[in-house]
């Protein structure tokens, strides 16, 4: 993910320059870092720290996010964090009040959906009332394979967080309940399937399926009392070719919101130079991470479990 950020930053954000990079990995960093003519640094605080990074973005691994965020806070940078923001609630937290009294918002999650333009013309869909009252949800988020998801809790705090970043900011409405299920009984439970209860009485469906197989799929229907809104990937090209008609399937994440990654970055970018960050916050990473902790607790109870948040600090109001 680091690597196509590179990639997108040097091809489609001209404001922004990748100046430094990090890996644990050096010949990783090397081989992100050479083709954008940036320099490889020998520690994550030695880049945040460097008087010529004026930016952070983070791709590591989840479990390594929110200390780094913690370290850009406190040396006053701009953070682009990939989603989680943590892998626990209280981790999350820990982040949110680190901002707080660092009184400047300066993190935003990677939850890139919020830019990708399918996701906002299905959000318009609702807001400008075409498809009436919101009744149910209806999504779907299929990988071809993964190699970061690899375990149950996993599953759901590393990609399942998407869905559960996504109905709160497309309903604009909070998840009180969340039941998480699974027709795995002994091994890696994949497929999960959700059933998510909203503050505002939407009930939601959502299906994640790491090791699909076939490609990459993310899809999302919208039940309402006028109407429905569907948000299915669209190709412009359908072949026939011995004697099979068809549309391709995407193989990854990087072609299918490719888009949204290039206005993620550049809208970031953008915001950081002049000061004020306005996308996902801290606040919404911790929200993702509780929402998530509570699936996680259903996986194993096999009940529905509520979903319960922290007093929201007036910053992020
Ligand atoms: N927004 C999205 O659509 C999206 C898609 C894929 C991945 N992600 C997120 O991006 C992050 C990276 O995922 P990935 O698939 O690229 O994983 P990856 O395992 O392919 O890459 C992670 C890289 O981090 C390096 N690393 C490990 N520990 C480190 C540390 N302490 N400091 C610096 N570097 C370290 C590894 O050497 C590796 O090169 C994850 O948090 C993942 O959840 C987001």
């Amino acid at each position: 993910m680091g690597a196509d950020h590179i990639r997108t930053i040097a091809s489609s954000v001209p404001s922004a320059r990748v100046s430094a990079v990090y890996d644990f990995n050096r010949d990783t960093a090397y081989a992100a870092a050479s083709p954008v003519g940036a320099d490889v640094v020998g520690s994550a605080e030695a880049l945040i720290e460097s008087s010529s990074v004026d930016a952070i973005i983070i791709a590591s691994p989840d479990r390594t996010h929110a200390e780094l965020v913690r370290t850009c806070l406190a040396a006053g940078k701009h953070v682009l964090c990939e989603k989680p923001l943590a892998v626990t609630a209280d981790e999350a937290y820990g982040v949110v009040e680190a901002e707080v009294v660092g009184g400047r918002r300066l993190l935003q999650v990677g939850f890139m959906r919020r830019y990708d333009p399918g996701f906002v013309a299905l959000r318009r869909t609702i807001t400008d009332g075409t498809v009436g009252d919101v009744r149910l949800v209806h999504a779907i988020h299929r990988n071809a394979s993964s190699s970061t998801s690899t375990d149950d809790a996993g599953l759901i705090t590393g990609s399942m967080i998407h869905e559960l970043d996504t109905i709160p900011w497309l309903l604009d409405d909070e998840i009180v309940g969340i039941r998480v299920e699974s027709p795995v009984v002994d091994g890696f439970r994949d497929p999960q399937l959700a059933t998510i209860w909203t503050r505002g009485g939407v009930m939601v469906t959502a299906e994640v399926f790491v090791n699909a197989g076939y490609g990459y799929d993310v899809r999302c229907e919208v039940v309402g009392s006028r109407g429905t809104a569907s948000l299915v990937p669209s190709e412009q090209v359908s072949t026939r070719v011995a004697g099979v008609d068809g549309v391709p399937v995407r193989d990854d994440f990087v072609a299918h919101f490719a888009d949204a990654y290039r206005i993620e970055l550049s809208t970031w970018a953008g915001e950081a130079l002049t000061g004020d960050t306005t996308g996902p916050s801290a606040w919404d990473g911790y929200v993702a991470n509780a929402v998530a902790e509570a699936g996680v607790a259903s996986l194993a109870s096999g009940v529905r479990e509520a979903v319960s948040l922290r007093e929201k600090p007036a910053f992020y109001a």
